[in-house]
This record gives C-alpha cells, structure tokens and sequence, in this order.
C-alpha cells in the first residue's frame, strides 16, 4: 500500500495522470498541483484556514447569477484576469492594449449612427467622443465598430438599477470611410466594483479599497483585425494609480477637455459645460491564416 508524507505526495497526486491523453491539460495540471501544494507547505494552512477557504469558494459559486459572476470577480481583483490579458494581448506596435472585459458587458446594444447620444436621460456631464480606428501601420480603417458601454455620472451601470431599466449608456457605433468614429455620452465617474458579496468581504479583510478610476469601455473590431477589449481612463480621476482589478494601463488616460456651454462638435448647443475627448485605436491585423 502506497503511503505519502508531506513531500511525496505531490509527486503521486501527478503520477496518477499518466494515462491523461491531453498533453496541454497535463502541463497545467501538473503546474497547478504542484504550485497549490507549495503554497499549503509554505503556509502551513490549517484544518480551519482550508474549510474557510472552500465556505468561501463555496459561496463565491452561490453568488453567481445570469447578471453577477463574483467569479470573475475575484479573479479581476487578485489581478489573474490582468495578467492573463496582458501575456496574451501584448503591447506592440502601438496598437492598443487590452483591459478587463469586467462583469457589466451586455451584448447586444444597438448600433447606432455616429454622434448619436449613448446617454440619453443618464446622470452625467456631456462629453463628446471622438478619434479614429487605424491599422497598425496608420491605414484608416472604415467599417470598424465600437461597442461601447458605462456607468453613469454617478458611477451606477443600468444592470445595478434594476431589471425595469433596460440598456443605458451602451450602443455600436462604426467608422466611416476615413475610419473616424464620434458620439456623445457622458465623462464617467470613479465607482466600486461589488462589494455586498464574498469578494467583498475578501477586500475589507485585506484592508483594500473597492474602486476603479473613471473609465469608458469599449470593444473595437475591424475586418481583418484583432478585436480589442479595452477602456478610456479619464485622466486626472481619483483611484488611477490604485485600480481594484488593475486593468489600469497609463496608454489608455485620456484627457477630457472641459467646455463652458457653447456648441459642441457635433453642432448641438449646450447649455452646460462639457467635455471632448479624442482618441485613435490602433488595432494589428490578423495574419492571413488566422483570418481565415
Ligand atoms: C468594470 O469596469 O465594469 C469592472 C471590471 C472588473 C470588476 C468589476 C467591474
Ligand atoms: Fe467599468
């Protein structure tokens, strides 16, 4: 009878996949075991530490919902969904980089035309939008869409407003022939990412705070080019330099330019003070197989 102690058995729990036909599953497997069993050892996790620990990947589970994955969100504010986009998105080229999708992605949003208002009847300062969507090489690309999404002014998305809301401050817009892109919504503000649940929790026993800087999401996509997931961070907000899920990168700040009332670009007179913001997203094209 095969016995274990505390080494051994790392080398046995392994063994026992010999006969694993998936070379890629194996390696991560193999890797997975021995980096959870380093850190029992190094810890010396205790019989009450380790039940606590599956009370709350228990209730992590439990909390999952059509409309929430605390899933997701406890592996964006350990900063594993980062790190993942960020080895598979490399920077390169200039072409942007790519940041957390986070849980408030409603697929679906209409397209609609460009300088429309995205925001129509959301709390929030007027802002106006506005770049073009290039190829690596500085190519404009026509046809190109954003899929753009936010909270609002006061840092609420429509999905925590309640089922009776519907879609708010989400729509497509595509480029025109010169690959540029505008619309208006609103200049987002600082907000916390969930915290009445397990992950929350986690956070204040960390002494962690829960809020991301002020960001506007988008994914951008092109015929023949790499989709990007990504954000504009508003230059200047609070939390910039100590994001929650850290998806903050320094090549995604764009200043928002504040307007006493007057016209704006889109020809509309505001009453209000407002924003402009510009921004080019550059995207790399797909190699002729991967097109394919
Ligand atoms: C967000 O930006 O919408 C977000 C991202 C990660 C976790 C929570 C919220
Ligand atoms: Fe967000």
């Amino acid at each position: 009878m095969p016995e274990f102690d505390e080494k051994s058995i790392t080398a046995a729990v392994i063994a026992r996949m010999s006969e694993c036909k998936d070379a890629r599953f194996k390696q991560v497997m193999t890797s997975l075991i021995t980096h959870l069993h380093d850190f029992v050892r190094e810890v010396r996790l205790t019989e009450e530490e380790w039940m606590q620990a599956i009370q709350f990947l228990t209730e992590t589970g439990q909390a999952c919902t059509d409309r929430r994955q605390e899933f997701i969100l406890l592996s964006d504010t350990l900063g594993v969904s980062i790190l993942v986009i960020t080895l598979n998105h490399p920077a390169e080229n200039g072409t942007a980089e790519s940041t957390v999708l986070g849980p408030f992605y409603w697929e679906g949003a209409p397209e609609l035309p460009r300088g429309s208002n995205l925001a129509e009847g959301v709390k929030g300062e007027p802002t106006f939008y506005s770049g073009r969507v290039l190829s690596a090489d500085g190519r404009p690309l026509p046809d190109a869409v954003l899929d753009i999404w936010s909270g609002d002014g006061e840092g609420n998305y429509d999905m925590q407003l309640g089922e009776e809301v519907g879609m708010k401050a989400r729509g497509k817009i595509r480029t025109d022939e010169q690959g540029r892109y505008w619309f208006r919504s609103i200049r987002p503000t600082f907000y916390p990412v969930p915290t009445d649940g397990p992950v929350g929790r986690m956070l204040r026993k960390m002494g962690r705070h829960p809020y991301r800087p002020g960001h506007i999401h988008m994914i951008v996509s092109a015929p023949g080019h790499a989709s990007v997931t990504t954000h504009l961070f508003v230059a200047g907000s609070e939390y910039l330099d100590s994001d929650a899920v850290f998806g903050m990168k320094e090549s995604l700040v764009a200043r928002f330019d504040r307007h006493e009332p007057g016209v704006a670009p889109t020809g509309e007179r505001m009453t209000t003070p407002f924003y402009t913001v510009e921004y080019d997203f550059r995207l790399r094209p797909l190699t002729t197989s991967a097109a394919a």
